[in-house]
């Protein structure tokens, strides 16, 4: 660790000496704490991100709107329009792919959740849901039972490793959860956690705030955080030597998300993809998601408060939007491009800013809470990576079983979108029309499948058809099944601990 003497000269040099002005009133336990916070600061560097993100800023002013260009049509296909043979290939595929460990998940669970309001990582939301499972939970069976369809399809079942992506403030009580939970019936080894990396909050001047006289004010550096945080964590390496190829990359806050889907996966593989995004058709020009489209050739996703007004009510003759390609923070990337990012191109991703009203410790000790925005943070987008290949996929899915996000709380009044009660409702009309598909009869919204069961709709007949659910019921896998009845429970279950109780 570097000497005071030598931290105090850097930080002299970079003009930030302010952050060891309340140092000698420390105790030695919050000086201990503070330079180690300082010495993992490498200030040049952070000082250059500054001067890049005000210049960022005074372009982002800029609209993109006149360069954009819907994506060529060879590089998109959409589920709902191609054969169902096709499909099958698609699917047959990525199912080999997952059969020979080709395959690794990554979460990207770095967000704070601010928007749902929690003080817990967003992964170990419950919205409600009879079995009352989290999403954390929820996501870890699928990739369960994916692997169990590659074995039904191939006789071996692959090995699919889930790396989760934390952050500072969401590490430690994920890795608490998912060990507490025995990683839901995941093999532990498979289960890899790493941190992104934190930048600093600036004010508008470049100097770095105090969030008390001894925490530098810090922030995670966006989901676009990956492609430096995997080569730094050895994840990059990790991959390699499990023989990895493909990566299955998505948010932790879409309950409808088919982890690991074989057949987005299987279309990547199939078209030589570097990189894919699945997007689902905006359901109109003013939804809050980003849209996937082509700038000066380069693919690239323009978010919702990028677009203007009128460029997002652009429709083509048959009165369809003209950019309709919602992003769903839905990634698929080789292992080779990521790599090739990390080598080459994670210095030149852009760098998001946004003014925010920072809290922090003035030069006289106080504890200053702004009423107006007094500085910025910055953050890197994952999608920003895809103007940097020429072999990109777009693969469009049906919203109403791929895509539900949970982004804000509940209302009073009930109309909040993107909140629990909308992730929940989703998730059940969806469970309840593969029972319907599958020959059985529900008559109340409180019916959901279990992951382990059943994946996509398949697998149902046996357990539903002819039947009717007109009460609160989860359809459980023939395990789950003989757990219970093992245990002597008959409804109601909530996985804990790897087992089920009853609630
Ligand atoms: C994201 C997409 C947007 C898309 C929308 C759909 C990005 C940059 N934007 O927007 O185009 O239309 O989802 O729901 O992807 N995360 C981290 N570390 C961070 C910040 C976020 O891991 O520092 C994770 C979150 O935990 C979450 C995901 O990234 O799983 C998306 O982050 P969020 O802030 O929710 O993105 P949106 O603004 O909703």
């Amino acid at each position: 660790m570097v000497t005071l003497q030598q931290l105090r000269e850097v930080l002299v040099e970079n003009n930030q000496s302010h952050l060891l002005h309340f140092y000698d009133e420390l105790n030695d336990e919050e000086k201990q704490k503070l330079l180690a916070q300082l010495s993992n600061i490498n200030f040049s560097e952070v000082n250059q991100l500054f001067k890049n993100a005000m210049e960022s800023l005074n372009e982002q002013g800029v609209k993109l709107d006149s360069k954009m260009k819907p994506v060529p049509s060879h590089t998109f296909e959409s589920e709902e329009s191609i054969n169902s043979e096709l499909l099958a290939q698609y699917k047959k595929l990525g199912l080999e792919e997952i059969s020979k460990g080709h395959v690794a998940v990554l979460l990207m669970a770095g967000g704070q959740g601010t928007r749902l309001g929690v003080n817990y990582p967003k992964g170990m939301y419950s919205v409600g849901l009879p079995s009352g499972k989290t999403l954390f939970q929820i996501q870890a069976e699928r990739i369960k039972k994916v692997m169990n369809l590659s074995k039904q399809q191939t006789g071996t079942a692959g090995n699919i490793v889930w790396y989760i992506m934390t952050s500072g403030p969401t590490d430690k009580t994920t890795e608490k959860f998912l060990k507490n939970n025995d990683y839901f019936g995941l093999n532990k080894n498979d289960v890899v956690q790493f941190k992104q990396g934190l930048l600093p909050c600036f004010d508008f001047d470049g100097k770095i705030f105090l969030e008390d006289k001894n925490t530098v004010a810090l922030a995670p550096d966006g989901n676009g955080g990956i492609y430096r945080a995997l080569k730094n964590n050895g994840i990059l390496e990790d991959m390699k030597v499990r023989g990895v190829k493909y990566l299955h990359a998505h948010s932790v806050d879409n309950i409808l998300v088919k982890v690991a889907d074989p057949v987005f996966i299987g279309y990547c593989v199939k078209k030589g993809a570097e990189c894919g995004a699945k997007v689902v058709k905006k359901s109109g020009p003013n939804e809050a998601i980003g849209v996937v489209c082509q700038i000066d050739g380069k693919f690239q996703v323009v978010e919702y408060s990028e677009i203007t007004e009128k460029t997002a009510n652009l429709r083509d003759e048959e009165g369809n939007l003209i950019f309709s390609s919602g992003n769903i923070c839905n990634h698929f990337f080789s292992t080779d491009f990521l790599n090739k990012i990390a080598d080459r191109f994670e210095s030149q991703l852009k760098l998001h800013v946004a003014k925010k009203k920072i809290p922090h410790v003035n030069q006289r000790g106080e504890n200053v809470k702004p009423s107006t925005p007094n500085g910025i943070k910055i953050e890197k987008f994952v999608f920003d990576v895809f103007e940097f290949t020429n072999k990109f996929v777009t693969w469009e899915v049906p919203r109403h079983s791929e895509f539900s996000a949970l982004k804000n709380a509940d209302n009073p009044e009930g109309t909040a979108v993107d909140c629990p009660t909308t992730s929940k409702r989703d998730l059940l009309r969806l469970h309840k029309k593969y029972i319907e598909n599958a020959g059985g009869k529900v008559t109340t919204n409180e019916v959901e499948i279990s992951p382990l069961l059943s994946y996509a709709g398949e697998n149902l007949e046996i357990r539903v058809k002819g039947k009717v659910f007109d009460k609160k019921t989860v359809i459980l896998s023939d395990e789950e099944q003989l757990f219970m009845n093992n245990n002597n429970t008959i409804d109601g279950p909530v996985i804990s601990n790897g087992k089920f109780y009853v609630e």
